[in-house]
């Protein structure tokens, strides 16, 4: 397995170009499902996780060519409805196919997702709604069985607010008979982003970027191309890279608009910003204060940036406290730290950071992506070399990390297997 060796490197400078959403192309590929027609993706991040649902859909007979960012789907020959344990267990957004497969061809069999690094993560919301829509389901032998000759429009409040959940009922009721209601929706940029693109295939949607759709369903949807909305988490790790080293990025091509509450709290942490429609500069020139967290979902602070400003108060100057609300074990990357000098104690989903003046370099692994990436921040101001081992798990949701950080002055290398 393929290791990072990230060495300290201050001051970073230069220009990162951010590259489309990983959470916003997942759910797109899946409403390539839904037509017969080509549906066209721009902008899509060369990353793991695309390419395996990819295969997923090549495996249902759907034709899938992928080069230079673009995407084109034409499932108008698929002939199966089946996604399997093999590939859903590396992947939990496959279980968005779920919704696209009954709401089009009436029936799909979706291997239930299990448990995975950072809890155990059910998807009852999104049975829940299919059911309302009328369809069967069983869950038999670990697979999610459903069927319906076609899904009803109906009224579906959401226990909670679940982004993958929101998309997979999305999906299904822009094909379904009548109106569905979809209450309690999340509102993240990658769910609007899905909303836009279905709109462009002829789907129905009032109320995109509030949490309440109302979806009238059609017969059809037709082809389109839609580019991929800029990654807020990726743009959101560079801000902290810039930060944590007393540096000065340019992040081009993203959305500063979807990233509000990431930007306060890189303000409260000392950083000078300034930013157009579609890039972001972050300056800090002093060593950067704690900032208490609070992940919650979309508008307020996002959880896959909990792991990148835990690192960033390691080395800060005073304690801030971190409270993880959406995720049950989200914490992996704070023995690592530990091992790397920081003073973190956990208590349930509270973490309690004491800035220290120094970090060192240690071997680290996580087993979670943003996990991942905050080691790569620590790595970039510990004292002697810090290799993070697995880094597959940064190659699921960071398009060339080690090539973006290396070319604004960080001394990161992957070292092959
Ligand atoms: C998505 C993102 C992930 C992000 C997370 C929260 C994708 C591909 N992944 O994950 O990067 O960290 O949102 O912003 O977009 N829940 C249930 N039952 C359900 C569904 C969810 O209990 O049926 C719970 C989950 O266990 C979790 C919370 O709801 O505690 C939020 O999860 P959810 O928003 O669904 O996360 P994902 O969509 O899986």
């Amino acid at each position: 397995m393929d290791k990072l060796r990230v060495r300290k490197s201050l001051g970073l400078k230069g220009e990162i170009r951010i590259s489309g959403a990983k959470n916003a192309a997942l759910p797109l590929v899946c409403a390539g499902l839904l037509t017969s027609d080509k549906l066209i993706l721009e902008n899509v991040p060369v990353l793991k996780d695309i390419s395996t649902l990819a295969l997923l859909l090549g495996g249902m007979g759907a034709k899938v060519d992928f080069a230079n960012n673009r995407m084109e789907i034409d499932a108008g020959s698929v002939n199966s409805y089946e996604a399997p344990y093999d590939l859903v267990k590396t992947m939990r957004a496959s279980v968005m196919v779920l919704g696209p497969l009954v709401a089009r061809f009436g029936e799909a069999k979706v291997s239930l997702p299990g448990g995975c690094a950072i809890g155990a993560r059910p998807v009852d919301q999104h049975i829940k709604g299919l059911e309302l829509m009328g369809a069967e389901i069983t869950i038999e032998h670990g697979y999610i069985k459903a069927r319906a000759k076609r899904l009803k429009g109906a009224r579906i409040v959401m226990d909670m607010v679940t982004v993958t959940g929101t998309e997979n009922l999305l999906m299904a009721a822009v094909l379904a008979d009548g109106v569905t209601t979809l209450e309690n929706s999340a509102r993240e940029p990658e769910v609007t982003d899905l909303a836009d693109c279905l709109v462009k295939m002829g789907a129905k949607i009032e109320g995109i970027g509030t949490d309440t759709l109302v979806v009238t369903g059609v017969e059809r949807l037709h082809g389109a191309t839609h580019a991929v909305i800029a990654d807020r988490i990726e743009a959101g790790t560079y801000a902290i890279a810039a930060a944590i080293t007393q540096g000065d990025l340019t992040l081009t091509h993203a959305r500063p608009d979807t990233m509000g509450a990431i930007i306060d709290k890189l303000i409260q942490a000392g950083c000078t910003i300034d930013s157009g429609d579609n890039w972001l500069k972050v300056a800090m020139s002093r060593r950067p204060t704690s900032v208490d967290i609070k992940t919650q979902p979309y508008p307020l602070f996002p959880t896959d940036m909990q792991a990148q400003f835990m690192a960033l108060n390691t080395i800060a100057d005073g304690s801030a406290v971190c409270a993880e609300t959406i995720f049950e074990n989200r914490y992996m990357h704070v023995p690592e730290l530990c091992r790397m000098g920081a003073n973190i104690a956990v208590d349930g989903n509270l973490a309690l950071v004491k800035g220290v003046d120094t970090l060192y370099g240690a071997t680290v692994m996580a087993t979670d992506l943003r996990a991942s990436a905050s080691l790569v921040l620590a790595g970039l101001v510990a004292n002697g070399d810090t290799m993070v081992e697995r880094v597959y798990h940064l190659d699921r949701g960071y398009e060339g990390m080690e090539v973006k950080l290396s070319r604004v002055g960080a001394d990161v290398i992957r070292i092959k297997d």
